[in-house]
């Protein structure tokens, strides 16, 4: 067991001053097993016990290349140095937006922001201004950030969801207006019969269909093929936008995001996460004839839109994208950590379904397979949880959310994946 004791006294000074002791509700775990840390380097976090762990978190998708990545950090001091925030665009942020053109397919022009949620707020806007209507169809499972546009049938027990064939939107949280509830249409993901019967009877007021490329949010559920195909060819047919939302796929399980995996040209696209290497960049873009509405009677902006830590972070990051091989690392030592994780399961009998791309994937235990948050509902909570927390005291630190991906970061080396290897195969035989 892990020496908790300075945890828990941080948790408790905490509680004093932030509700839950954090400044996210994602980062508590409960009294006494929520961690507070100390540092991070490379793919190793230390906590304030100074117990070190691997760590498979990574801040919740954005430390793509590493925690305190010494050419990132190096970039952010030196611009940091000539100033931090202006009330003026600078080249550094021009040249950001150029490397995401170039990037990412289906984004011809481009505006900064400083989170997810900012990124798909204005999105949406954008969408619902373009096409002059205003509903949004969102699918279960799937977040798009905080804002209470789509923060609907997120978490929820699916039990309140309804039928598959009239899915309820659920309201993920007290605060949010009920009569935003009138402009979200909601669905199951993978729901092929679905889909084309709502855009049937609904697809002319809908101003735009946004999903997660895979549901990040939710076990890492992947499209099965065809799914996002369909949403590109109705959303056309009915003259609703498609807004994908890469927030967590997006320059993590390729250069170019799920827009060059799957060979998608959504009208919209979301950015945030890895974009940065952990520093406060954000991004959404698209076509060029509809970024160009904003500024003609469109917001959008920011006080910190272009702040020099996010775009200097950004820009180092892409740079090292560009030049090193980020993607093929990352697919190869994620790729063996999946198999390997995998094989523990099945040599030990344990039904188990493995989801997500090999630097970003999760896995149900107990179901052969899952294609929504309704089927992902009954998995093995319980278990997961136990095994999650066994790992996280032997030093193997996944998020203790079944729904969160492990995200792997350019750092991890061929040895994390085995020391990795070596906890699960142990833990999976001694807890039940
Ligand atoms: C797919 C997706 N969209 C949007 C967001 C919101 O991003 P942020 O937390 O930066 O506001 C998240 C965050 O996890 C996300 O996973």
């Amino acid at each position: 067991m892990n020496n908790f004791k300075q945890n828990s006294l941080l948790q408790q000074r905490a509680s004093r001053v932030l509700p839950l002791g954090v400044n996210s509700n994602f980062r508590y775990w409960g009294k006494d097993i929520t961690p507070y840390v100390r540092k991070g380097k490379g793919s190793h976090l230390w906590d304030v016990d100074g117990n070190e762990y691997i760590d498979y978190r990574m801040a919740f998708g954005p430390i793509i290349l590493g925690h305190a990545y010494d050419e990132v950090d190096a970039k952010v001091i030196e611009e940091v140095q000539n100033g931090v925030l202006f009330a003026m665009t600078g080249e550094l942020e021009v040249e950001v937006a150029e490397m995401i053109v170039e990037m990412c397919p289906a984004v011809e022009m481009v505006r900064m922001a400083c989170s997810g949620t900012e990124a798909t707020m204005h999105a949406i806007r954008v969408a619902r201004a373009f096409t002059g209507r205003e509903i949004i169809l969102k699918f279960e499972g799937n977040y798009h950030g905080f804002h209470d546009y789509t923060l609907w049938s997120t978490y929820a027990p699916v039990e309140s969801y309804g039928s598959r064939r009239s899915p309820i939107p659920v309201a993920a949280s007290s605060g949010i207006p009920r009569v935003l509830g009138e402009k979200i249409i909601t669905l199951p993901f993978n729901d092929f019969e679905g889909f084309e019967r709502v855009m049937q009877s609904f697809g002319d007021q809908i101003a735009a269909v946004i999903t997660e490329p895979c549901q990040g949010n939710c076990g890492a559920i992947l499209p099965e093929p065809g799914f996002l195909e369909l949403i590109r060819q109705k959303t056309t047919e009915y003259g609703a936008l498609f807004i994908l939302d890469e927030v967590k796929t997006g320059f993590r399980i390729a250069a170019g995001g799920a827009q060059e995996f799957y060979n998608l040209k959504p009208d919209l696209a979301t950015y945030a996460k890895a974009l940065g290497n952990g520093y406060p960049a954000a991004a959404f873009g698209g076509k060029k004839e509809i970024m160009e509405i904003i500024g003609h009677g469109v917001s959008q902006g920011g006080t910190y839109t272009n702040n020099k830590p996010g775009i200097a972070g950004a820009y180092a990051t892409l740079k090292i994208m560009q030049r090193e091989p980020v993607f093929a690392t990352l697919n190869s030592r994620g790729g063996r950590l999946m198999t390997g994780l995998k094989e523990i399961f099945e040599d030990n009998s344990i039904p188990v379904a493995f989801n997500g791309y090999p630097a970003m994937f999760s896995f149900a235990i107990g179901l052969e397979q899952a294609t929504c948050q309704r089927d992902w509902a009954a998995s093995d909570r319980e278990y997961y949880l136990r095994l999650a927390e066994a790992a996280i005291n032997r030093g193997v630190m996944p998020d203790f959310d079944p729904r969160e991906p492990w995200f792997l970061c350019y750092s991890h080396t061929e040895a994390d994946i085995d020391r990795t290897l070596n906890v699960y195969s142990e833990i999976v035989k001694t807890v039940k």
